[in-house]
């Protein structure tokens, strides 16, 4: 008797679990983040945004400025960016190699970069500031030097 009751609380549970997952990811449109859009990853600097690594002024969007990077074993290009401090800015990037991290310490922003797949986060600087970027996905013996830095000002 006591077995059967548990059984139904444990299936209970279950149901309740997967009906919120269900509600979240269709009714509320969530969804993983970012990796929409899928790119060559031979070719990464040849297309856009990413033949222009760095902050790009954008006209007509819902944001100001587009801030590419590229991830490659064991660095990003760029290596430092000033961003304008109240700026909104769309941070694209995505990786040449291997899984990458994208961590900017203080924000949160924290993106995972996949070979060819886009990673995309719109935010805006509202506090002026050196803003360090690491890669917090293990890509090989360079893992820790992997660093870039977003100078708000
Ligand atoms: Cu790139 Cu760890």
């Amino acid at each position: 008797k006591l077995e059967k009751i548990w059984l139904i609380f444990g299936i209970s549970a279950l149901v309740v679990f997967l009906t919120v997952i269900g509600v979240s990811a269709f009714y509320l449109g969530n969804k993983p983040p970012s990796c929409l859009t899928t790119i060559d990853p031979e070719k990464v600097d040849q297309q856009k945004p990413f033949d222009k690594p760095g902050l790009n002024k954008v006209e007509g969007k819902a944001w100001d400025y587009e801030l590419v990077f590229v991830a490659s074993a064991f660095s990003y290009n760029p290596g430092k960016v000033e961003v304008p401090l109240g700026a909104k800015v769309k941070v694209i990037a995505t990786t040449k190699d291997v899984i990458h991290g994208f961590n900017v310490a203080g924000t949160n922003i924290n993106m995972m970069l996949e070979p060819g797949y886009v990673s995309e986060y719109t935010t805006t600087f509202d506090k002026a500031g050196e803003y360090l970027i690491v890669c917090n996905e293990y890509c090989g013996a360079g893992h820790h030097l992997m660093s870039s830095m977003i100078e708000v000002v």
